[in-house]
């Protein structure tokens, strides 16, 4: 059988994310958001366990990354998907080390997710925003740093996602997203056994609930690779487009300007 044939129909392939059962983009989004309120309770614990604690080491590198902008004090970076805060910690480590008190705005649709976050936001003066990434509620031109780790995949609609962040971007406003890859060779054979077959059951045990983590290495193969991203990023208007692939490609960080 043929991946297309699987997928739900009224759904365009490639067009966005498309959890089982999803009919539309409207729908897609519906579940994602469904899923993430349901795993919001353990999501910090199966996410540190899954990763086996590498998913820290991500986040700093990507807050690193970005270290030129975190130094401005008036910087405004926005963590789009920010779910339960950790890439906006490392965000505000990055930004304070530098002396600086930019603006970290948290991002995300779900109410749990920002919920569960809060603890972590308020100890370090970020603003949560619960609001959908498709329909940002900031002026265009306003923000110096759109990020994102792990959510953008998510999105219903990769380019209106893609769009939404050039239009908030300020002119020389950077995006840096974070996501998994699918490492070749031999490790990416071992890996992908491991993240097809024994991640999912591990998320299931832990969170009590299968589902996202069947969805999450289906996600993660539904998503365009590197060289399509680039042309995406490209087509939309970002300059400068690159992907590093961090541990092996396991995960990446795509890069772009305005
Ligand atoms: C895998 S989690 C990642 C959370 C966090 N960035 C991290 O690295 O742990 C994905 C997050 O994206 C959020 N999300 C997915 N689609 C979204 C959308 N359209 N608008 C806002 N948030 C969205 C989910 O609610 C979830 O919290």
């Amino acid at each position: 059988m043929h991946d297309e044939a699987k997928i739900p129909a009224g759904v365009t392939p490639g067009e966005g994310t498309t959890p089982e059962g999803a009919q539309d983009e409207r729908s897609a989004a519906r579940a994602v958001q469904r899923m993430f309120d349901e795993i919001a309770p353990r999501y910090d614990l199966v996410n540190h366990t899954i990763s086996m604690n590498i998913d820290r080491l991500w986040w700093r590198r990507t807050a690193r990354t970005f270290t030129h902008i975190l130094r401005r004090n008036d910087a405004r970076v926005l963590d789009l998907c920010a779910g339960t805060g950790d890439l906006s910690v490392a965000l505000r480590a990055v930004a304070t080390a530098q002396g600086s008190s930019a603006n970290i705005y948290a991002l995300d649709f779900s109410h749990p997710m920002l919920q569960y976050g809060l603890q972590k936001y308020a100890a370090r003066g970020i603003q949560p925003v619960e609001a959908d990434a498709l329909s940002l509620p900031l002026p265009d031109g306003s923000i110096e740093l759109v990020v994102s780790a792990f959510g953008f995949r998510n999105l219903a609609n990769y380019n209106a996602g893609l769009r939404e962040i050039f239009r908030v971007l300020r002119p020389e406003g950077e995006v840096g997203i974070l996501d998994f890859g699918e490492p070749g060779g031999l490790f990416g054979k071992a890996y992908g056994f491991y993240f097809r077959r024994i991640l999912p059951r591990i998320g299931g045990l832990i969170s009590g609930v299968r589902g996202p983590y069947d969805y999450l290495p289906a996600s993660v193969g539904k998503f365009p690779p590197p060289q399509e991203m680039l042309s995406r990023m490209q087509d939309i208007g970002f300059r400068h487009v690159s992907w590093t692939p961090y541990t092996f490609g396991i995960a990446g960080l795509y890069r772009g300007r305005k």
